[in-house]
């Protein structure tokens, strides 16, 4: 005999699509998120999602496919970033985005807008770093770095086969964007990708105007990172 049950324990409808329809899956597929995905498919970014790269502090990335057969890398901010106030220094200083939306979610879109801006000015100074696709709230499309549909690695999980080489392209990277008047803000083993072009700077979400009151502190911290790391590869002669 089918139980009655009362009117009063049944789920909301609310309650029943967050909990039931729409699970927070991998930390990024809330219903905000899914919905700007959709939007993103629509316009034709991308026409699948095949799987997550990698999972991060503030995002997820994800290999998409497009309807005609290319690979796209898709960032998925986390709307609730644990390094929320972190964050806060590398948009308050800049005056791009200083006065940009904040409250729950306006930091986080303010954030992927940033990071769309940064790899488009990249881009347009010549430094190698994926070429930005397009991006809506959270989700930022950008061009896919691997070869056969495998994403490329960082720096930290291959190493360099030619120190020096790498380290004088990555430097000359960082002195393109400082003449550019940007500075990446997070240079590391963790943020350059061992493309077949060289290394690739990625991540750019931190990085600032050469305006901002600590850009002279985040240029010279990124070329200390960049300087300690090579230093650990054997052959590694520092020029400068
Ligand atoms: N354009 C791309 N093409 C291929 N793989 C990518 C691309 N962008 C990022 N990835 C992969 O995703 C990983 C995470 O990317 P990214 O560093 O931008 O995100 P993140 O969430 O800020 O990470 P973290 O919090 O670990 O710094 C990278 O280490 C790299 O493996
Ligand atoms: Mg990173």
């Amino acid at each position: 005999m089918a139980m009655r049950q009362s009117k009063k324990k049944r789920p909301r409808r609310e309650d029943k699509m967050d909990k039931d329809e729409w699970p927070l899956e991998e930390g990024v597929f809330d219903r905000r998120s899914l919905l700007t995905l959709v939007r993103f498919m629509r316009k034709g970014v991308f026409k699948t999602l095949d799987y997550c790269i990698a999972e991060g502090k503030e995002a997820n990335v994800y290999r998409g496919t497009t309807a005609d057969g290319q690979y796209v890398a898709i960032k998925i901010y986390r709307l609730r970033s644990p390094s929320f106030q972190k964050m806060e220094g590398y948009v308050q200083g800049d005056r791009r985005f200083a006065k940009g939306p904040r409250g729950e979610y306006g930091f986080i879109y303010t954030w992927c807008r940033k990071e769309y801006q940064n790899l488009v000015l990249m881009e347009k100074l010549g430094v190698r770093a994926p070429k930005a696709i397009g991006f809506k709230n959270n989700v930022l499309g950008m061009e896919f770095l691997g070869e056969n549909g495998v994403p490329f690695s960082t720096l930290a999980a291959t190493g360099s086969a030619d120190p020096n080489r790498d380290y004088a392209l990555i430097r000359e990277d960082i002195e393109k964007l400082r003449a550019g008047g940007l500075v990446h803000a997070d240079v590391s083993e963790y943020n350059v990708l061992m493309t077949d072009k060289g290394p690739y700077l990625i991540d750019v979400g931190q990085a600032v105007l050469s305006t901002h009151p600590s850009a002279e502190e985040f240029y010279n911290r990124d070329l200390l990172n960049l300087r300690k790391y090579f230093s650990k590869c054997e052959g590694f002669k520092p020029g400068d």
